[in-house]
């Protein structure tokens, strides 16, 4: 055995949004780690697809068709994955909306859209797997964020509000359930290559993505390895906090390297 343990034996992991980009990474991580998951998301096509990748790693595996924005959807997920593969150790709300709109133009039903998928339903999801991780004495909730949580971002509508709003409740809920043996923390990724962030992608690769300071765009399985970490035996002391996973984009100086440079010469060449 190594000294770390990333084993998710005997667990069942849910992952809303698993179909795709950095759910599906997330899954299927987790399955290889020995959990058996389940995955949800509005397109059966897509879910179908990682399900099947999802069994040929030998665990039990569930694709349940759902739209997060819908509670009645959520609840009846929840029944589901209970019923097929057993309570929920392991939840990771991944699922998150973007609309692109400037904030002189959005509205109401832009807002509640937007913070009802992206916040409320982490809430409410985490809500339902609570009492079956109480009466266990362990738990684990992670929330997929964003950076854009941390530093507000240009013309994505309610986006980094919904993601600041979900960065707190991680927090709140680390507050109220470590007393009930959960622990919940949140991932606050940068640019990431998945459907989602496609445009944006294609946008920054031509200029060599100079927002972090390793200069490239994160693949999913960065995400992914961040969240296995997380959720297992080797995490168990990561508890209410936000991970950041971004390139170093949050710490990366706002002047060019070229002015850095400008400045060091002038340092070591002082006149
Ligand atoms: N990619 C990035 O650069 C980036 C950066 C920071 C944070 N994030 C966050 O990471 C998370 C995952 O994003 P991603 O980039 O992996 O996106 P993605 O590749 O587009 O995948 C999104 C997944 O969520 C599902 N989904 C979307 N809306 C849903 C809804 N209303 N109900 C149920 N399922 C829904 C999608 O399937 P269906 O469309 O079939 O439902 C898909 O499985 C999001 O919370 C996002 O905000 C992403």
């Amino acid at each position: 055995m190594s000294i770390v343990d990333f084993s998710l034996e005997g667990k069942v992991a849910l992952v809303t949004g698993g179909s795709k980009g950095i759910g599906r990474a997330i899954a299927l991580a987790f399955a290889e780690h020995g959990a058996d998951v389940a995955i949800s998301a509005r397109g059966v096509q897509a879910l179908e697809a990682t399900r099947k990748e999802l069994e040929a790693t030998g665990r039990r595996c569930v694709a349940v068709p759902t739209d997060v924005y819908s509670d009645a959807a959520l609840k009846k997920l929840h029944e589901t994955v209970c019923s097929e593969l057993g309570d929920v150790d392991i939840l990771v709300n991944n699922v998150g909306g973007a609309e692109p709109c400037g904030l002189a133009h959005l509205t109401y039903e832009h807002f509640e859209r937007i913070m009802k998928t992206n916040t409320w339903a982490a809430i409410y999801l985490a809500q339902l797997c609570h009492p079956a991780m109480k009466a266990k004495g362990s738990g684990v909730v992670i929330n997929i964020s964003s950076n854009g949580g941390l530093k507000p971002d240009p013309y994505v509508g309610a986006y980094s509000a919904s993601k600041a709003a979900l960065n707190i409740v991680s927090g709140q809920m680390a507050q109220e359930w470590a007393q009930d043996g959960i622990r919940s923390v949140c991932i606050c990724p940068g640019l990431v290559r998945t459907e989602m962030a496609a445009p944006l992608v294609e946008h920054f690769e031509k200029k060599g993505f100079p927002q972090n300071m390793l200069r490239m765009c994160a693949e999913p399985e960065h995400i992914a390895g961040m969240a296995l970490l997380l959720a297992s035996p080797a995490g168990a002391y990561c508890h209410g906090e936000t991970y950041v996973v971004d390139g170093g984009e949050m710490w990366r100086a706002t002047y060019t390297d070229e002015e850095a440079d400008a400045v060091i010469s002038e340092i070591e060449e002082p006149a």
